[in-house]
């Protein structure tokens, strides 16, 4: 009976564990996806999808300098994308007669557009399968070594031989560890201008208590324009600049979504790691997480403290504050999701069955070698791995000394070409990173920092001689004599000569403990790390290519590398605990109900208020509110932000910026029961601009292609 029970469940698991492959499919290699989105309700066509010289959704969606995704929605280049990918533009424009942050802003002409120098966004005009060419003369009893420099030689030739405009280029990227290669033909487009954006009260409403959280009730979205040269090719910013005359932009929908909808979500998803192996996810799970947010955790309460207590410093770290606190939840949250949807047990199912599966069909040897080496290899990244994630986050993530010492490194090892150029930008990001600290908060910064690296840095990277020395000691000398705290004695190092400036690094005694231990990295820490990952790479490689053989998926979608793809799912809510049912459409109503005046993260615009007290809610109404966020059963990650959500029709109903706590380990197992990611509605996107930002213009330039 027991025995039956048992398998049974077997059965029932292995069934839903195959449903959690990867959903982030290669636009050019989706007709399998397609037929699936077409049985879902999908209107549009295949070619509408992606296709290589037709306009397609692909030619209205950019990578947003460098990370998360934007999309084109007017004839006029108008471009679509999260406030916190904005966030730093906005910022950046701002000033305190004009604070954009706090304010939001909105351009009533393109004249009253603001130039975000250095912003630039990315197309990708066409995504071609070069498996063949790269792998060509390339065997499976080569090392390594080998088989790389045959692939480097490959990719060299093929980016030579594929056809392309002057202005575009290719990029030749691996998929699933070098099973697979695709060439990219991309084009940059450099003069991006701010148009508009929500207040922050609208744009982060909830921040860091709401972030990676359903409900949600954020209008978290900003606007900008793409620039072109008159002839509509890319160019850097000038005047002369006229707005990006688009193949292709979507048409914004107001016509919502309902539970059960097709949606469809598109953009540039940053890493996944969908095929680790069980002991993998528990390295990631069990060795890193743990140590990565307990470090975290200290610096996020020795930020708050000093916040709590003072209004500049509140202003001085509140960026800061979030990218750390962003990740620390993060990963809390992936820990209690890898546990909540049995992760480790379900993949060393797949394995169990993996190794039988090879063993019928011949291959069972070697399945059974390389899952033993990879087992060996995470072994030997563990001290590694957990130093190097160490040294990273008391070093450089959470101590804002040691990681200005890295700036001072870079201007220190600084030679060549465009030398003053370097070294000016250099400068640049040392000043702006006094001008974001202080050295009360600094200095406990570093105290904890340095006693948690003293304590728990494995010992084989510790360095012990260093560690002799008082903590306290260290700190009082450093914020008293080091240029790491003082930024007068930086601009004075700035004027020096190189031997003075040589004399005057030597004579830093805070620097030089930093220098040593940043020797200690690069000397010891990353090669000894990447070796293994190297290697662990490699069987990656030939484990990946097995699974594949053995036929246990029934797609390998290739895992997100920052390259361009599409997730498909639909608009549903969630059961998060037992007895508990969220649904997946949050209004208006909700955002009043979080309200707290003067609150840091829940106080509203007073016009919000008004608006919502007089019901005046234009065209963007639905049963007596206004839509403003829902989930959806589409697979995404980090650099989705800002990815369109589009329906059945093709049109654009949402824009993406989030997934729920409960689901944030769909980075290693996605599991369809409580993975969702969360949009913004276009009519709450629409409302804002109309009814709070007044922007008739942008209204008008939005709706004018209905
Ligand atoms: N969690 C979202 C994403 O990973 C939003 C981040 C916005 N930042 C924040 N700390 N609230 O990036
Ligand atoms: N907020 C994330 C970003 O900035 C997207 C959310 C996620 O990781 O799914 O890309």
């Amino acid at each position: 009976m027991r025995k039956l029970t048992r398998s049974f469940y077997l059965f029932f698991i292995s069934l839903s564990i195959f449903a959690q492959q990867n959903r982030m499919w290669v636009p050019s290699d989706a007709q399998k996806a397609y037929y699936q989105m077409m049985e879902k309700g999908a209107r549009f066509s295949l070619d509408d999808l992606y296709h290589p010289e037709k306009p397609s959704f692909n030619d209205a969606i950019v990578q947003f300098n460098g990370g998360c995704t934007a999309e084109i929605i007017s004839p006029q280049g108008l471009i679509l994308t999260n406030h916190h990918c904005g966030y730093g533009i906005i910022q950046s424009l701002s000033s305190l007669e004009h604070n954009y942050v706090e304010d939001g802003f909105w351009a009533g002409s393109y004249e009253e557009e603001l130039p975000a120098p250095g912003a630039y966004v990315t197309f990708v005009r066409r995504i071609v399968n070069v498996t063949q060419q790269v792998l060509q003369g390339v065997s499976d009893d080569m090392s390594p070594e080998r088989r790389q420099s045959v692939v480097d030689k490959n990719i060299a030739k093929l980016k030579q031989e594929i056809q392309t405009e002057p202005w575009q280029y290719v990029e030749i990227k691996p998929y699933l560890y070098g099973n697979i290669y695709y060439a990219l033909v991309k084009e940059d487009y450099k003069d991006i201008r701010l148009v508009g954006a929500p207040p922050s009260s609208v744009g982060k409403f909830g921040a860091d208590t709401d972030n990676w959280m359903w409900p949600r009730h954020s209008g978290d979205f900003s606007l900008f324009r793409i620039y072109a040269a008159p002839d509509n090719r890319p160019a850097e910013y000038s005047p002369d600049n006229v707005p990006y005359r688009p193949e292709k932009y979507f048409k914004v929908s107001l016509d919502g979504v309902k539970e059960g909808d097709l949606i469809l979500v598109y953009g540039f998803p940053g890493r996944t790691q969908q095929y680790l192996p069980s002991f993998a996810v528990e390295h990631v799970t069990q060795t890193l997480n743990p140590v990565r947010i307990d470090i975290r955790q200290r610096a996020l309460d020795i930020m708050d403290k000093y916040m709590r207590s003072n209004d500049t410093l509140k202003l001085k770290y509140t960026s800061t504050y979030a990218r750390v606190a962003n990740y620390w939840k993060k990963w809390k949250g992936e820990n209690l999701g890898i546990k909540k949807s049995n992760a480790i047990e379900n993949k060393r199912y797949i394995e169990k069955l993996f190794l039988q599966q090879a063993g019928t069909n011949g291959f069972g040897e070697e399945a059974g070698r390389v899952l033993e080496a990879l087992k060996q290899a995470y072994n030997e990244l563990e001290a590694p791995d957990l130093a190097r994630n160490i040294f990273i986050e008391t070093m450089y993530v959470n101590n804002d000394w040691m990681r200005r010492a890295f700036l001072i490194y870079q201007w220190e090892n600084l030679h060549g070409d465009n030398y003053a150029q370097r070294k000016a930008k250099i400068l640049d990001r040392i000043r702006s990173a006094f001008n974001r600290t202080d050295n009360r908060v600094s200095k406990e910064l570093f105290i904890r920092m340095m006693a948690y690296y003293k304590q728990k840095m494995p010992e084989a990277y510790k360095n012990k001689t260093l560690f002799e020395k008082n903590i306290i000691l260290w700190a009082d000398e450093i914020e008293k004599t080091s240029l790491l705290a003082d930024s007068s004695k930086i601009n004075r190092l700035a004027l020096m000569d190189y031997n003075k400036f040589q004399e005057a690094l030597k004579n830093d005694s805070g620097y030089n403990l930093a220098r040593t231990l940043i020797d200690d990295y690069y000397g010891k820490i990353a090669p000894e790390q990447s070796r293994v990952k190297e290697k662990i790479n490699n069987l990656m490689r030939v484990y990946t290519k097995l699974l594949m053989q053995s036929g246990l998926y029934k797609d390998m979608v290739p895992d997100a590398n920052s390259t361009l793809r599409l997730s498909f799912g639909e608009v549903r809510g969630y059961e998060p605990r037992d007895g508990v049912y969220y649904e997946p459409v949050s209004t208006l109503d909700g955002v009043m109900e979080k309200y707290i005046p003067g609150d840091y993260e829940f106080d509203l615009p007073e016009q919000l208020l008004k608006l919502y007290e007089q019901k005046d809610f234009g065209n963007y109404e639905t049963g007596g509110t206004v839509p403003v966020n829902f989930l959806g059963t589409a697979h995404t990650t980090g650099g989705n932000s800002g990815s369109p959500a589009i329906n059945a029709k093709g049109e654009l109903v949402g824009i993406n910026f989030d997934r729920v706590w409960e689901g944030t380990m769909s980075d290693l197992f996605y599991d369809p029961k409580i993975c969702r990611n969360i949009m913004v509605d276009m009519r709450y996107v629409m409302f804002v601009i109309d009814k709070l930002g007044k922007a008739q213009n942008l209204v008008n330039e939005i709706i004018q292609n209905q």
